[in-house]
């Protein structure tokens, strides 16, 4: 058998002026865990894509068990025992999770599945993987860590032999990313193969065997996990050093009582907490024990306008809540501001200040590429995440929440962001920051609040932070 299942040959794909691969040239090798890795843009799901037949390549050839193939559809390569996971989820969200599974079967004109049984089939699968499930619930009301698992699950009851992962972790817990790659491990045991796409660098160094690192569309290089290093990794991903912590942090005062409280949810409810101004408050916690409700609770005090602060927003679900998809970033950046007078003249809206101020916002935050004309579905994931933390943050708000605002961003962008909510909490701001990783809570908190089973359970002062106790609090009896 040919010790190499996949091999990219000169593969090139170009959108409008931008190369998303460009000559791109890599081998996957047999029954390995293969990571891609590279900054936000540089053509990493589109490499994936062309390979699953989702996209087609201008030039260049792709060879299946060293034979050249041509893909042309996902059922091409499904035929070829390929599988994929997509960045951005491709669910039927009127349906249910269960029938989201069930679309996924390869079925015959004359076959019928039955329900009842495939539940139970899909239910093993699942606890197998230790994800929990609510099967009937339809997608629409899934957080995005369940819509994540409805996806993975989808792909593994395909057995395919080609698993392509496009950032399955992203808003996996850290418990269910454990469970997970143990999982991933046992498919590699039986033979499958792995392609694994992450910004995570850890999670590369822990399981994969080898990684290829792309840069502008093009493979810089294919090296062993275990002759590399993260900083090795990172500095061939950006083409400089990058340093993991560039100054002294200060995420505010840890003396709540001292201060104003920017916002409040008071003490009768059952999430009361206050932000100060000058003050990042981050949330820890398991998925699904109350994050859903906080954002809620804090969103109708904006909506009910009871308090006149300025808020910025980073919704979890960039896709669903941040964003019109398929309008073009400038119009996603004036979106809830058109009547800013900066923007508006007597009800007609100036498209040219519009456009100004979106490129200047682009060009600060490092988006790819500054073309404030192209829809916003048309960017990469990393850089969807980075326009709604320009939008946010370019207004200068008073109170910020921010719900996983690295989810996706390569290592570079996740400092960037880091600095500018630091920056914008050094001008005064108040920051609640909900996050499933610790290594952020940690960073930049001045405060950890941990929510299980929709309370507070523990609040600890930056003084006092401790890892045991935070993930002993995150976990008392949670569902894991
Ligand atoms: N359908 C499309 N139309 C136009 N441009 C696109 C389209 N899909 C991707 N691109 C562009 O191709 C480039 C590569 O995008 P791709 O999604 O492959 O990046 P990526 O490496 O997966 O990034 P990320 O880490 O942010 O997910 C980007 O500049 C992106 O804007
Ligand atoms: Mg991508």
């Amino acid at each position: 058998m040919n010790p190499i299942v996949v091999e990219f040959q000169d593969v090139t794909k170009v959108f409008g002026n931008s190369k998303a691969n460009d000559q791109l040239s890599f081998k996957i090798k047999r029954n390995s865990i293969h990571a891609l890795v590279g900054e936000n843009g540089a053509g990493k799901s589109t490499a994936m894509k062309i390979l699953f037949g989702l996209v087609s390549a201008d030039s260049g050839k792709i060879l299946i068990d060293g034979k050249p193939e041509r893909i042309h559809s996902t059922l091409r390569a499904r035929a070829l025992g390929l599988g994929m996971v997509h960045q951005h989820f491709v669910l039927a969200t009127e349906h249910s999770a269960l029938e989201n599974v069930l679309f996924s079967e390869t079925v015959s004109p004359f076959q019928i599945l039955n329900r009842t049984q495939k539940k139970i089939e899909y239910q093993k699968l699942a606890e197998q993987y230790g994800f929990q499930i609510p099967w009937d619930k339809s997608v629409a009301e899934l957080s995005v860590g369940e819509q994540q698992r409805v996806e993975i699950l989808k792909v593994l009851q395909q057995k395919a032999r080609l698993l392509i992962l496009d950032e399955p972790t992203a808003v996996l817990t850290p418990q269910e990313v454990l469970g997970f790659f143990k999982n991933l491990q046992e498919l590699k045991n039986q033979g499958c193969t792995i392609v694994l796409i992450t910004h995570k660098l850890k999670e590369v160094l822990a399981i994969c065997d080898t990684v290829t690192v792309i840069r502008q569309g093009h493979a810089v290089q294919t090296l062993a996990v275990a002759d590399t290093n993260q900083d090795q990794l990172a500095e061939m991903m950006v083409g400089r050093r990058i340093q993991w912590s560039r100054r002294e942090l200060n995420p505010g005062t840890s003396a709540p009582k001292q201060n104003e409280p920017i916002l409040k949810i008071p003490a009768h409810q059952p999430l009361a907490f206050q932000v100060n101004a000058g003050e990042v408050v981050g949330v820890a916690g398991v998925e699904g024990n109350g994050q859903t409700e906080l954002i809620e609770a804090i969103l109708n005090i904006k909506k009910a306008q009871a308090s006149k602060i300025h808020m910025g927003v980073f919704p979890e679900d960039r896709l669903r809540v941040g964003s019109v998809p398929k309008a073009s970033v400038m119009e996603n950046f004036i979106l809830g501001f058109d009547s800013d007078p900066a923007f508006c003249n007597h009800g007609w809206l100036r498209w040219n200040e519009v456009k100004k101020s979106t490129v200047e916002s682009l060009q600060k935050y490092d988006v790819r590429p500054v073309s404030p004309e192209l829809p916003f579905e048309q960017f990469s994931g990393g850089n969807q995440q980075k326009i709604i933390v320009a939008r946010e943050l370019c207004r200068n708000p008073e109170f910020i929440l921010a719900a996983q605002p690295t989810r996706g961003v390569d290592v570079g962008a996740v400092e960037f962001i880091h600095e500018e909510l630091l920056r914008a909490q050094e001008r005064g701001a108040g920051i609640l920051l909900i996050s499933f990783d610790l290594d952020e809570l940690l960073k930049l908190s001045a405060r950890i609040l941990v929510l299980f089973n929709k309370k507070f359970v523990l609040e600890l002062d930056r003084e006092n932070f401790n890892e045991l106790e935070l993930g002993r609090a995150m976990g008392s009896g949670a569902r894991t």
